[in-house]
């Protein structure tokens, strides 16, 4: 095999390891347990996700590693240190919650730290979530977080859940939904896509219930049904609140009810969506927006699902079904 790739994964092995020892079995790791648990987290899900602690001493896996006999260039190649300026190496993760990060295999090639302390240091800016860089081992366009965990219920249940956080797939985890991934923030990537066409044929889109959720779902359900043959639905938390707030908020067992049960189709979605912009008082806009959606129905081949549509349409802006369907056809032969 690839000597140097299985090395550089023994030594994420070996850092998650401590990581998780340190979360579980130490005083150092005492506050970030509590915090984990307060957030609803069982030790069970915690031992699953193999979730750590970085001290905020920045030598600890440093020494770790060393007295395993990795080499410098190992080290410095890994990404899990720094080099501070007189060129001493330190760990890169210091006082943060660990998640591990695997590729397709399962195997871990990047961590990602969470904050779980307000420092008092005013001038504190540093992210929410660390991740390891770009690596020999790692690169975020294609990796999705909790891929081969659940490949095989994605496979069973014929789709995936798509959230957007780390905490989101393991909550909804924990809560009995094991079929779901995370794109870790970022938009969603082809390479991510390619990853999902070969095991499943539908996503249920999933992220936050707030704007920048809702434009990444925009973005997401777009190409996924541009480029690929992808079944979509969607599924629009209450505002504010993600997944993982859902699940707190309410109860694991609504959660899962909601995921299942109440989802939108993509078509009911766009139309939220474009309307959410829009001044529907205003007769202009009114119109752009019916036009906009009898354009958007072009792509339901189902004769019976757009008279569904036309109907709720004519129904909400007071047009008979004729006017409607006389409109549709002229958009249609506009586009033959
Ligand atoms: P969110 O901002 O929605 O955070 O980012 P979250 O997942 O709800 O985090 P909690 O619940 O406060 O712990 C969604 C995802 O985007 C990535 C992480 O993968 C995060 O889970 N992210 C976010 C980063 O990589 N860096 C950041 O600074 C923030
Ligand atoms: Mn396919
Ligand atoms: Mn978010
Ligand atoms: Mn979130
Ligand atoms: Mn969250």
């Amino acid at each position: 095999g690839d000597s140097k790739k299985d090395q550089l994964i023994q030594m994420h092995e070996d850092s998650v390891e401590l990581y998780h020892h340190i979360l579980v079995n130490t005083t150092a790791g005492e506050e970030a347990l509590q915090y984990l648990l307060d957030r609803g987290l069982t030790m069970e899900t915690i031992e699953t996700f193999k979730i750590g602690f970085s001290p905020k001493e920045r030598t600890v896996l440093l020494q770790y590693l060393q007295g395993k006999e990795y080499t410098e260039q190992q080290m410095e190649e890994s990404g899990l240190f720094i080099t501070r300026e007189n060129g001493d190496k330190m760990d890169r993760f210091s006082n943060r919650i660990l998640f591990p990060v695997e590729n397709q295999q399962g195997k871990v090639v990047a961590l990602s730290g969470r904050l779980f302390k307000v420092t008092e240091n005013p001038h504190f800016n540093e992210p929410k979530y660390l991740n390891s860089p770009e690596t020999y081992l790692f690169n975020k366009r294609k990796v999705l977080f909790n891929y081969k965990r659940a490949r095989s219920t994605i496979r069973k249940e014929k789709e995936a859940i798509l959230f957007e956080g780390f905490m989101d797939v393991i909550s909804a985890y924990q809560a009995g939904v094991t079929n779901a991934l995370a794109t870790m923030g970022t938009s969603l990537t082809n390479e991510q896509i390619h990853m999902l066409d070969r095991i499943t044929d539908k996503i249920v889109v999933a992220y936050d219930g707030d704007n920048a959720g809702i434009e990444a779902t925009k973005r997401a359900t777009d190409l996924l049904t541009e480029e690929t043959h992808f079944d979509v639905e969607v599924v629009s938390f209450p505002e504010g609140l993600d997944p993982d707030d859902y699940i707190k908020q309410k109860s694991p067992e609504s959660f899962v009810e909601f995921v299942r049960h109440g989802r939108d189709t993509l078509f009911n979605f766009k139309m939220r969506y474009y309307r959410k912009s829009l001044n529907l008082n205003n007769e202009s806009e009114r119109l752009g927006y019916i036009e906009k959606i009898l354009n958007e129905m072009l792509t339901i081949p189902s004769a019976v699902e757009r008279e569904v549509y036309l109907k709720q349409l004519s129904e909400e802006f007071d047009l008979t079904l004729e006017t409607l369907k006389e409109q549709f056809q002229q958009t249609f032969y506009a586009y033959q």
